[in-house]
């Protein structure tokens, strides 16, 4: 017989709260409630509670001499804690799916050409508030990402982010050399507009700042030096950058840099590493790399679909956990999907070809607390406990005829999950709600 969810009701118990129905709140353990519901305070747009149907509406929607509580009915569907994406670039969505190349000829060819373009602020809004429509779409509810040179291109994101009050990370793209001109902005310069930035952004309403050297190719020591410093003066500004994607990047920055022992060398001396450092990629790295991050606690961001469309190699899991946090991300325009998803199933696919395994508890549990933790958020979102914020995502486990007909030969729930996770992707999400608020409807609801 078929499990996946059935069932639930929607209620409110005064004006302020509203109870939905099914959940699976990932956990510490995934933990799955059938017929369940979760009570928001619309006011604050926090979580209040969550629990069976019965336990929730007997608590909640029964009390005297108030409004009533609004109820939404998600019948059949799963509501999960909304996705979390570490490391995308917002300006590549014009130039995802760019044809035949690798890492360090992609950039030349395809990105620094687009991201040329954010130098116009209106492009830059237009953009911004279009890709953040498409997280919404996607069940992608924070994230964090790189912007541009310009710092234009970093405030309209966080224009459009807080306009959405979504929790968002960003920063304005540090490069000031091997790179188009016109796209360098120099060390001194750079490091002004992020400090200007954060002046503005980092600790307002939703959104964080991230200090972003683009890579060691494209920043001079003395960008990465005044980079480290303004990390060093602040304690939860975050830092994020690439490492060790592709062999001739790390070619490059071991010519660039013959005195440094390694890539990740270069970062730790210039003081990037740390707890609020996420790295993305880490393909290739020495037993000592691997315990530099350990002790310095620096995150990785795997990118699975953008390691398989730029032909950059297998990132592998299990040995990278035993050592620091990891992440999943979608690294679109590298990345061919935004959906966190659809990353799942390559992620899946990597480790297949490393005889390593990824359970759906395990990559569900990834792309939503995990990945928060990995990002210190785990205070604020990731999971459905009380006064955390009520960011979470409506989920059609049949959104497709094969989805319907697949998921009624499943047996279990770890089989529905799966197979959510294998061939769901922007269609399964029916509602992305941002801190109790409906942001985005799929048209089919
Ligand atoms: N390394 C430096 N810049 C980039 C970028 O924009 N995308 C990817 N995938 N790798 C990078
Ligand atoms: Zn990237």
């Amino acid at each position: 017989s078929s499990h996946y969810p059935n069932t639930a009701t929607v209620a409110t118990v005064d004006k302020n709260i509203t109870l939905l129905p099914v959940i699976a709140g990932m956990n510490v353990y995934p933990e799955y409630i059938a017929n369940g519901a979760l009570v928001v305070d619309d006011v604050t747009g926090h979580i209040v509670d969550y629990g069976s149907n019965e336990a929730m509406l007997a608590s909640y929607a029964q009390t005297n001499d108030q409004a009533p509580v609004k109820i939404h009915n998600y019948q059949d569907k799963l509501i999960m804690p909304g996705f979390i994406d570490t490391h995308v670039h917002y300006p590549q969505i014009d130039m995802m799916a760019a044809y035949g190349e690798q890492l360090l000829d992609w950039l030349n060819n395809y990105t620094f050409v687009t991201e040329a373009n954010f130098a116009d602020p209106k492009i830059a809004h237009d953009t911004a508030k279009f890709f953040l429509e498409q997280l919404l779409a996607n069940g992608t509810t924070s994230a964090m990402v790189f912007s541009t040179s310009h710092p234009e291109s970093a405030e309209a994101f966080f224009t459009e982010s807080h306009r959405l009050n979504t929790r968002m990370i960003t920063g304005n793209v540090l490069m000031d050399q091997n790179a188009p001109e016109h796209l360098c902005v120099s060390a001194e310069q750079s490091i002004k507009d992020a400090q200007d930035l954060i002046d503005k952004w980092h600790g307002r309403g939703r959104q964080h700042f991230a200090i972003t050297p683009r890579f060691a190719i494209t920043s001079t020591p003395k960008q990465l030096q005044l980079a480290g410093e303004l990390y060093a003066s602040y304690d939860t500004v975050y830092l994020q950058t690439h490492l060790a994607e592709n062999r001739d990047e790390v070619a490059f920055v071991r010519k660039l840099y013959p005195n440094h022992k390694g890539y990740l060398d270069v970062y730790e001396d210039m003081g990037l590493l740390g707890r609020y450092t996420t790295l993305a990629h880490g393909i290739y790295l020495e037993t000592s790399e691997y315990e530099s991050l350990r002790e310095t606690g620096t995150q990785i961001a795997h990118c699975p679909t953008s390691n398989l469309f730029l032909g950059s190699g297998l990132f592998d899991l299990p040995k990278t956990l035993s050592y620091t946090g990891v992440s999943i991300a979608t690294d679109v325009g590298a990345g061919t999907s935004l959906s966190m998803l659809t990353t799942l199933n390559e992620a899946y696919k990597v480790q297949q070809l490393q005889s390593n395994q990824l359970s759906a508890h395990q990559g569900l549990y990834q792309i939503t607390l995990g990945n928060v933790q990995s990002l210190v958020l785990d205070d604020k979102i990731g999971n459905f406990m009380p006064n955390k914020e009520a960011d979470f995502v409506v989920i059609d486990m049949a959104a497709t005829p094969l989805l319907r007909r697949r998921m009624a030969q499943t047996k279990t729930l770890d089989e529905q999950l799966f197979v959510l996770m294998m061939l769901g992707d922007d269609r399964v999400i029916k509602e992305t709600v941002i801190a109790g608020v409906s942001r985005y409807k799929s048209r089919s609801l």
